[in-house]
């Protein structure tokens, strides 16, 4: 494991959204950040912790626990001989890590170059942009990473199905060696299928719910063969796990965020977080931050059966692209917003050459960097929210660095964690999600659910549609 101590995989700014006083944003002093509500976090450190100690939350033994890391990489080596393209079929926490940590690492435009793998990770169930990519890849020199925890959610077994169908159109009997698989070891649909057809299958812990995944093989394969240092990535989660664990809140990063989110909302009525990279290869990193946080805080229920409809709305924005599209809202706007601005210094540099003879009212940036120009207008969006009192924290990455994100990774997921028991809520669970998977299947046509198909056309029959 490196030495981190020089230079920490990443660090968090909160001073812009602690500044008490009218010039400040919303009023918390820095010590009496935890200090209010010591008691409150502790009881919640302490179910997470417990959680751990149970193995409830096998996802926070990711970043140390690496029995999966050979066989990926071995499985990666043999793609990287065999096959031109590789196709990640999965949605939610099955696709939004991996394609944030390729985006966030890789060359931005590595499907480009040649030598190269070309990656896709197909996260819709979209028929042109599938129908698209069938016409961009041949299924012959592709290989199909399938993922699904359950083993049954239907967009992804839709694109499997697909997958399958055009591989043994290509290549006959042997269509198994373009498949690779990730699900749960115990059950579902596709591990018995796995299984009978004795296809390469990695898994998923069954204690890692799918947006907690992205340190398993369903970021980890993608990452190999796009050549990530995946062991680095797992060195910066290991950096962050021995911060996020400890008992004293006052030296847990991850805690002492959870409680500035938590009084954000409840005390401040700060009701949405935009988390806003001011770089084009973090931007998806948002993505994945906003199904893990939403569908881990926003929930009906606390964990004693009251309702209580909790939670704060995600949002992603792009530096410096939004502060012409939504920085404007966020200044002047309803004081409800707390930006998460992220930012990492860029492999290159690139100078701002002389611009245009004879005038004078642009010369100011000749010379210049761009890596300049976009660090000061992060920093000028940063003031500017908060003159207008309005919080900000920022994450500065170390780089665009395997460990940078790793850390990044866990150190949100057991803030996240720590969050939904200060609302007293299960952080694991996504029942809200249900209904709309029950009526799609009932709408198809799935046996057994005919009184439900019925019922859902009733509903929608009962009245008149209202057009505009
Ligand atoms: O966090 C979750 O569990 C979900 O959002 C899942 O990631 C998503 O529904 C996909 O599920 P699965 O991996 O079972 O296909």
């Amino acid at each position: 494991m490196p030495n981190h101590q020089l230079t920490p995989p990443l660090t968090i700014d909160v001073t812009n959204a602690m500044i008490p006083g009218p010039a400040g944003c919303f009023g918390i002093a820095s010590p009496l950040l935890i200090s209010p509500m010591r008691v409150k976090l502790s009881k919640a450190m302490a179910v997470a912790f417990q959680a751990r100690e149970t193995g409830e939350i096998a996802w926070a033994e990711l970043a140390s626990e690496r029995s999966s890391v050979d066989l990926c990489i071995e499985y990666a080596n043999v793609i990287k001989k065999k096959f031109r393209n590789f196709v990640q079929f999965g949605i939610g926490g099955s696709a939004l890590g991996a394609q944030a940590l390729l985006d966030a690492v890789c060359h931005p435009f590595a499907n480009n170059l040649p030598g190269n793998v070309r990656i896709f990770v197909a996260d819709n169930i979209d028929p042109d942009w599938l129908h698209g990519l069938f016409e961009i890849i041949d299924p012959k020199e592709t290989a199909f990473h399938v993922v699904t925890k359950s083993g049954a959610t239907p967009e992804t077994m839709a694109q499997a199905f697909l997958a399958i169908e055009q591989v043994k159109q290509a290549v006959g009997d042997n269509w198994r060696d373009h498949l690779y698989i990730t699900t749960d070891p115990r059950k579902g649909a596709l591990k018995k299928w796995a299984v009978q057809e004795n296809l390469p299958t990695l898994h998923i812990h069954p204690n890692v719910g799918g947006r907690f995944s992205v340190l398993t093989s369903v970021g980890l394969l993608a990452a190999a063969v796009a050549g990530v240092d995946v062991y680095a990535l797992l060195d910066g989660a290991q950096w962050a796990e021995e911060k996020c664990w400890r008992e004293n809140p006052e030296e847990n990063p991850a805690a002492k965020l959870a409680a500035l989110l938590y009084r954000a909302d409840v005390e401040n009525q700060i009701k949405m977080f935009v988390m806003m990279p001011y770089s084009s290869r973090l931007y998806r990193l948002g993505d994945w931050f906003r199904q893990l946080w939403a569908e881990s805080v926003g929930k009906r229920l606390d964990l004693n059966g009251n309702e209580v409809f909790v939670g704060t709305t995600p949002i992603k924005a792009l530096g410096a692209t939004d502060q012409h599209s939504q920085v404007q809202l966020y200044v002047e706007g309803p004081k409800d917003k707390l930006t998460i601005f992220v930012e990492a210094p860029f492999n290159h540099e690139v100078t701002i050459p002389q611009g245009l003879p004879g005038d004078d009212s642009l010369s100011y940036l000749t010379g210049h960097t761009f890596n300049e120009l976009i660090h000061s207008e992060l920093r000028a969006t940063e003031r500017a929210l908060a003159k207008a009192e309005r919080p900000s924290i920022c994450f500065a990455l170390n780089g665009h660095t395997p460990e940078a994100i790793g850390a990044f990774f866990y150190l949100w997921e057991v803030t996240t964690a720590f969050a939904g028991y200060l609302y007293n809520i299960n952080p694991f669970d996504q029942p809200g999600v249900e209904t709309g998977k029950v009526t799609t299947a009932a709408l198809l046509g799935k046996k057994g659910m005919e009184a439900e198909a019925n019922a859902i056309r009733s509903e929608r029959d009962a009245y008149p549609r209202i057009l505009l």
